[in-house]
């Protein structure tokens, strides 16, 4: 269902948001810091918990955004009781904003998904790697115990995925500007657009 309040209007047939975050992915793969979007949680005490994440790729489905994220993170928790976030990314070269509301899931070792978070952790740099390894990130500094460094991925690291529900998205280079919202009903994507 579209926001409450959308006007009931046909569906868009010539508009899908994933073929133009796709065609966005494209346009803006010369910046470095294309990849990164912010994902907000809702905290325990009904606060919004926003935060920089790096997407790195779509599942296997092409569907849903991935991300690598430490078991004792703040968001572990607030997803343990809430997997409904909000994503919000913006593309610099191309200035165009996609916000997704969607519904997280964590995968760790034991996950039916555990093949595709061992593939991110393969496809990840000494680097990204090694944060996985340092004390309890959130601790205060020098507390907690460091985890023992493996070649595989450790008990920390996990596989992020966000299933797209409701997409808003904003084309400001566009004369005019353009809006389109999509979301998903019965199984299959509708979009329709909107005033800026
Ligand atoms: C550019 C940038 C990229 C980041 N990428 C990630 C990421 O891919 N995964 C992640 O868990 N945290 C990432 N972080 C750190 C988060 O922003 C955040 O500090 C951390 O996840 C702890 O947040 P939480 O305790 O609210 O979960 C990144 C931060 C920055 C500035």
């Amino acid at each position: 269902m579209p926001v409450s309040g959308m006007p009931q209007q046909e569906a868009t047939v010539n508009y899908n948001w994933r073929e133009s975050l796709a065609e966005a992915l494209r346009r803006n793969r010369r910046d470095a810091d294309h990849r990164y979007f912010q994902l907000a949680t809702l905290a325990e005490d009904g606060w919004p918990a926003n935060r920089t994440v790096v997407f790195r790729g779509f599942s296997e489905d092409g569907q849903r955004l991935q991300v690598a994220t430490d078991a004792r993170s703040e968001k572990h928790t607030q997803l343990a009781t809430n997997p409904q976030v909000e994503v919000c990314w913006y593309f610099v070269r191309s200035r165009e904003q996609f916000r997704i509301r969607g519904r997280a899931a964590l995968h760790d070792a034991g996950a039916v998904e555990a093949p595709a978070r061992e593939r991110l952790w393969n496809a990840m740099s000494d680097a990204a790697r090694a944060q996985f390894f340092w004390r309890d990130p959130g601790a205060a500094l020098g507390e907690g115990a460091d985890i023992p460094v493996t070649q595989s991925p450790p008990a920390s690291f996990l596989l992020l995925e966000v299933e797209p529900l409701q997409i808003d998205h904003l084309q400001l280079a566009s004369q005019p500007q353009q809006r389109h919202r999509s979301w998903i009903e019965r199984g299959a994507w509708q979009s329709f657009p909107m005033n800026p």
